[in-house]
């Protein structure tokens, strides 16, 4: 018998609620035993409270896909500059990267933002989404995200990458490491790293997507682009 596919939305709503307050910058220090490190102390509230304004868009409640992607291309030049302070050789390679969404989309779970998937080479099965399998050694997914307020202001958001370490790493995340890069390159959190506590809620909620997915909840339907070489080829 098959087990039961969970659905990618099927996620306990305590979870959902965290993640959107992690992403709101409400669990700064809310397990890390007030351990203070100064590259990573005042990212959050400072995007809010000393915004730094790229530019400003008419309307957005109504962004189409076609217009988020005109936002995201204006800002991505700022956004990558941020996340490469932080010395983290994805945060400023992924760029590169295949990207798998067709138009920035917004993620209810990362906080409302308009989102981007990348995966690099190591990552392609990405692409096969729900027929991926486990993602080998080195292979690493990389998700960037910016804001726009509802008076039309758009903001960078954090990085959020998983990367596959070798087998042992952390059985509990399927020895995915996640990492939350502020816009300001500031490291929030890295499982087994810096601020370890501030990330065990990514491991949380990916775990609802089920081993069988390898903890990946890939790219909504609606939003994944249409490459077909990436289709498996029988090897
Ligand atoms: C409340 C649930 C939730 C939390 C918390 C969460 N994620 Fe996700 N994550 C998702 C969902 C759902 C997707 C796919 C859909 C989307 O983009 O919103 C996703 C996608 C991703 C992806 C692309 C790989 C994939 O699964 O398709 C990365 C990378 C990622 N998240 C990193 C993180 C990191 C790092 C954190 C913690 C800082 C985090 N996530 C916290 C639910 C969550």
């Amino acid at each position: 018998m098959l087990p039961r596919r969970r659905s990618r939305w099927d996620i306990p709503g305590s979870l959902r609620t965290l993640g959107l307050a992690a992403c709101a910058g409400l669990v700064v220090s809310a397990s890390d035993g007030g351990r203070r490190a100064a590259a990573q102390e005042p990212a959050l509230p400072e995007e809010f409270e000393k915004p730094k304004r790229h530019f400003k868009i008419d309307r957005p409640a109504e962004l189409s896909g076609a217009a988020a992607l005109t936002v995201y291309m204006r800002v991505i030049d700022d956004m990558t500059a941020g996340y490469r302070l932080s010395g983290d050789r994805s945060a400023g390679a992924y760029r590169t990267w295949r990207r798998y969404n067709e138009t920035p989309y917004r993620s209810a779970t990362h906080g409302q933002r308009f989102v981007n998937n990348y995966a690099n080479t190591l990552a392609k099965a990405y692409g096969r989404y729900e027929d991926a399998g486990d993602l080998p050694k080195g292979a690493v997914l990389a998700k960037d995200s910016f804001a726009v307020t509802a008076r039309g202001d758009v903001f960078s958001g954090p990085l959020f990458l998983m990367e596959k370490m070798p087998a042992g790493f952390s059985p509990k995340s399927r020895d995915w490491r996640y990492t939350m890069v502020m816009p300001d390159g500031s490291l929030f959190g890295r499982t087994e790293g810096d601020g370890s506590g501030r990330v065990e809620f990514c491991i949380a909620c990916h775990e609802s997507a089920g081993a069988e997915n390898d903890h990946l909840f890939f790219v909504p339907e609606e939003h994944r682009v249409r490459i077909h070489s990436l289709q498996p080829q029988g090897e």
